[in-house]
């Protein structure tokens, strides 16, 4: 029997920690029903002090998960740890994670605490989360940078104080993976009670090498992985979960552990997490790239047509690429489309809102042919958004033609009051922004703005994400549509409506 690897998996807490990859509560549940569908052992769903949105957010996810163990981030303070026990009460299996910085220039330039205080603090936490549940995790933040003596004191008094799971952060992704293995080790050996505890890592990408150096902490006898969809994260992000369960599974002869992961929902967990968050996957992204499993030389192919292990290590299907293909099509009945957002895990709210989806669904199935799962989600998502906007686009009307100026000319209702306004500019979507701008002037910096086919097919829905900047808040807004041009209007609304929404909330490392 090998060793069970535990996948802990933070895109709802680490993940949502990206500039403008926030999430709704809606959409974290959506996100979790699909991780617990992919068998990931513990969701971190979030920091519930960091506001009452994200309290409610962890709450939600935490009553409808029953498969995974919910888990709650706290810093060191008795409020965080007691917002998290609340969070989580009621639930099955939950899990407080609490987490200090234990790096001298974390101690010294941040918390301005002494070690000794760092010490007490980190104790004094574990204890307060053990009043909630037995399933305590504690991180040394930073200890990729901290000095491997105090490591061992700051680890030891915690276990003996109850914690369970001892997570080692790489925070700032600055070690190298031979290092990395050898720390693990070397705190296995040295903590005398080191055998209380499952060893965890947690790696940040900033030098690309968050997925090696968890892979060198298994080795050295870590048996837990913290880790996110598409490697979501802060800055260059966490150490990818796809990456990691299919280096575990591929290499079994390797490794001596193995995950339960069902790895056939790999792809569309992955669709899911970039559809809502509005970050594209790069096409040559291992494992759900588009290109992962393409193979465009004569000779590579000749040679996958002959044998398919030649050239392939893995088999596309394993991971989930081409599962997605039940169809809707405009001849779908209500009961089809409803099971379907069953299987999907969608559940809508109410009668009435499934059959405003529906209707949508039907407009959007006379104009496209098939309906793929994406196309679902991107319905359900905007469907979510649209009770609650601020600035809804009512109609729009742009022209492009060659040797003319592109125009467009766009009505919005700003809570409910219509405005309209016409502009040119150097395409149609330039135009259709400067027309929003001379309504709205809302002075926000435009960071990104990129289109993707959410499905194969000229007649695909473009997924249209548009990033906006503005008094040092990012944030990110989506849209869909068969129409670029509308799908970019939609998208850049859905950002401003962000903007507009006033979000009070604290960041857990800062
Ligand atoms: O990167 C980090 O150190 C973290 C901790 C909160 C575990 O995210
Ligand atoms: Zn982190």
């Amino acid at each position: 029997m090998k060793d069970h690897l535990i996948i802990f998996d933070t895109t709802l807490r680490d993940g949502e920690q990206s500039p403008g990859a926030s999430m709704t509560r809606e959409e974290k549940v959506r996100i979790a029903r699909q991780l617990e569908r992919l068998r990931v052992d513990v969701i971190e769903a979030g920091f519930p002090a960091a506001s009452n949105g994200d309290f409610d957010a962890v709450k939600a996810v935490a009553d409808t998960v029953r498969d995974s163990t919910v888990c709650a981030l706290a810093r060191a303070m008795e409020a965080d740890v007691r917002r998290a026990g609340e969070a989580l009460k009621g639930t099955d299996s939950a899990r407080i994670h609490t987490f200090i910085a234990t790096s001298p220039i974390h101690m010294e330039k941040k918390l301005r605490m002494s070690p000794e205080q760092v010490v007490e603090q980190a104790v004094k936490a574990v204890k307060w989360a053990l009043q909630y549940t037995d399933d305590v995790e504690f991180s040394p933040e930073d200890a990729g940078r901290s000095d491997i003596t105090f490591l061992c004191r700051v680890l030891e008094a915690v276990i003996d104080a109850g914690a369970k799971t001892l997570n080692i952060p790489d925070t700032v992704g600055y070690t190298m993976p031979e290092q990395f293995g050898q720390l693990i080790r070397t705190l296995r050996e040295r903590i005398p009670n080191s055998d209380r505890v499952v060893f965890s890592v947690h790696c940040h990408n900033d030098l690309g090498l968050a997925v090696a150096n968890s892979l060198s902490a298994v080795v050295n006898g870590v048996r837990q992985v913290e880790c996110t969809v598409n490697g979501l994260g802060e800055r260059a992000g966490n150490a990818s979960l796809e990456e990691i369960v299919m280096a575990v599974r591929t290499r079994q002869d390797y490794f001596p552990c193995e995950t339960r992961i069902d790895a056939t929902h790999i792809v569309p967990t992955s669709k899911l997490v970039s559809g809502i968050t509005g970050f594209p996957v790069q096409p040559n992204k291992a494992i759900v790239g588009a290109n992962a499993f393409a193979h465009e030389s004569g000779i590579h192919q000749d040679g996958v047509l002959k044998h398919r292990e030649t050239y392939e290590i893995m088999r596309a299907e394993d991971v989930g690429w081409g599962t997605n293909k039940l169809l809707l099509g405009k001849h779908s009945g209500r009961n089809a489309f409803r099971s379907r957002l069953a299987e999907l895990g969608i559940e809508l709210e109410s009668e009435e809102a499934l059959n405003a989806t529906f209707m949508r669904f039907k407009e959007l199935a006379d104009k496209k042919h098939d309906i793929f799962d994406e196309d679902l989600h991107a319905l359900v998502s905007e469907d979510a958004l649209t009770p609650h906007e601020h600035y809804k686009l009512l109609s729009l009307v742009a022209h492009s033609e060659t040797g003319e100026d592109p125009y467009a000319s766009i009505v919005i209702a700003e809570d409910g009051r219509e405005s309209r306004a016409e502009s040119s500019g150097s395409g149609p979507v330039d135009a259709t922004f400067r027309a929003i701008e001379k309504i709205l002037a809302s002075g926000a910096e435009l960071q990104l703005f990129s289109v993707n086919a959410i499905t194969s097919g000229t007649d695909s829905q473009g997924e249209v994400t548009v990033r906006l900047q503005k008094s040092g808040r990012i944030v990110n807004g989506n849209g869909a549509d068969i129409d670029i041009v509308v799908a970019s209007a939609k998208a850049y609304l859905s950002a401003l409506n962000k903007l507009h929404g006033s979000l009070d909330r604290a960041h857990p490392q800062v």
